[in-house]
């Protein structure tokens, strides 16, 4: 079967509202896509890795004429891709050259909160270094770094911090799957941009409450980017790294493309599509199969009506690779005790009005609280009206969740894996379920970054049963 719908509710996708900005073509020459270096460790030994995550200012050449003032790890934009291997532990520098305080936020990453996990509450100092330590422990994966310092996420996420970490395990590596990096394998950063005179950002004078958004499309910090396909299947690892922006992905001649990873990792079954919708920060791994092109035909990437990115086909050996039906088992789920209470985060409101549960984000208050290792039922719930309403990206840290239905019907097909960002359609109550396996702080929010930094953001205390009321020490940005 393929699959050849966006699935979710069209009267809601962001072009439906009054502040929506269109894509447009650029008026600039196509430029080679930018594919991220694979960041180097400072040591490996056979059970430990080091490394140093350097968040830096810098000049991109972006567009011709100017280079645009731009924020990266270990990079001018974005930052380079860090590989995480299963089971080892890792020792991370995590260093802070800008001229304002950061937080590292590792996205999708099971380690505990919120420290390590880096959201608000693990604010880096500019000029000032932090160590953390954290055991890989979880399915390959394309996961992300980014900033995360509450309520400036979405300034500085929109100068460029944010960069693909990929977890490796044995299991993906035997499934028969491209994995050169840059050859057939590439992180694919999908963002939007509006670019002010002299080719430079400005955030404050394009600020929307709903969210930043620019008629630019900007993929690994390439504008009209284009790939050379050398091989006749290619890995595409899409990453919603806008602000506010959802992608409606397809290709030319509506090829079609197989999906083989959700957020947390890899799916049960690979799934078939035409078209793709992707809501901020979900990131959605996919195959596209090239054969039927020649050398010198291109293909394009569309979102919506526009082309984004150009494939370049060059010769390439036939390949007959089949995928198999079945990729990887997911546990059985687990049983959750009938009597727990139910969880609930309500989303409501647009604009300045966002909230979760009627409230909105405080640092220093804990709003709920789950016992380490319990399964839990969660209902997220979307209140904004169909018509004009807005998706809303629902985010938990510190938890890969199961999704068990949408509005009482079965999640959409490439919903059976490891999540932890889902769009939820207005009127719409999405069931979880959600375990934690640290004990921490952890936020969950809307992943429209302005939303988040706007309040629609709350924080849990995952506790274990021996220290149920163990004290945190929660920042207060405010006053910092
Ligand atoms: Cu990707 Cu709280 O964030
Ligand atoms: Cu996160
Ligand atoms: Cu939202």
């Amino acid at each position: 079967k393929v699959y050849n719908d966006y699935f979710y509710d069209e009267p809601a996708f962001n072009t439906h509202d009054g502040g929506y900005i269109p894509l447009e073509v650029p008026d600039v020459p196509e430029h080679k896509l930018n594919i991220p270096g694979i960041l180097k460790p400072d040591k490996e030994t056979d059970t430990d890795m080091w490394y140093t995550v350097d968040a830096q200012p810098g000049e991109t050449q972006i567009l011709p004429g100017e280079k645009t003032k731009t924020w990266g790890y270990n990079s001018s934009i974005l930052g380079k891709t860090i590989i995480l291997k299963e089971g080892k532990h890792m020792h991370v520098t995590l260093k802070n050259d800008l001229p304002v305080l950061t937080t590292f936020h590792w996205h999708g990453l099971n380690v505990s909160g919120p420290y390590v996990d880096g959201g608000c509450h693990a604010p880096v100092y500019p000029g000032t270094s932090n160590e953390i330590e954290f055991t890989v422990d979880q399915p390959a994966a394309t996961l992300w770094l980014h900033a995360h310092p509450c309520p400036e996420t979405s300034e500085q996420v929109y100068k460029g911090l944010a960069t693909p970490v990929v977890v490796q395990d044995d299991i993906e590596s035997k499934l028969p799957f491209p994995r050169n990096y840059g050859v057939d394998d590439i992180p694919v950063v999908l963002q939007d941009r509006h670019f002010h005179k002299g080719n430079q950002l400005n955030y404050k004078e394009d600020y929307d409450p709903d969210g930043v958004q620019g008629p630019t499309a900007m993929i690994n910090g390439t504008v009209n980017p284009y790939f050379d396909v050398t091989t006749q299947k290619v890995r595409l690892r899409f990453l919603d790294g806008s602000n506010r922006r959802e992608w409606r992905l397809h290709f030319d001649d509506d090829l079609k493309f197989t999906q083989i990873g959700s957020d947390g990792g890899i799916l049960p079954e690979p799934v078939e599509f035409t078209h793709l919708m992707m809501v901020c920060a979900e990131r959605d791994e996919v195959i596209v199969d090239f054969r039927g092109y020649k050398p010198g035909d291109e293909v394009h990437l569309y979102s919506d009506d526009v082309p984004i990115m150009t494939f370049k086909i060059h010769e390439f050996a036939p390949d007959d690779t089949k995928l198999p039906d079945h990729l990887i088992d997911m546990p059985p789920f687990a049983k959750v005790d009938k009597n727990a209470p139910v969880h609930k985060a309500a989303m409501s409101g647009m604009d300045e009005s966002v909230e979760i549960n009627g409230k909105k984000f405080d640092m220093q208050r804990i709003d709920d609280r789950q016992e380490v290792g319990k399964e839990r039922i969660w209902e997220v719930s979307n209140s904004n009206e169909m018509d004009g309403g807005m998706v809303h990206p629902y985010h938990m840290h510190g938890t890969q969740f199961r999704v068990l239905s949408r509005n009482g019907k079965d999640p959409y097909p490439n919903e059976h894996g490891w999540k932890d960002t889902i769009g939820v359609n207005p009127g719409e109550v999405v069931r979880l379920q959600v375990k934690f396996d640290f004990p921490g702080v952890y936020m969950y929010h809307c992943h429209i970054t302005e939303h988040e930094d706007g309040g629609m953001m709350l924080q849990i205390q995952a506790y274990d049963k021996q220290d149920p009321h163990k004290k945190y020490k929660l920042m207060n940005m405010d006053t910092l």
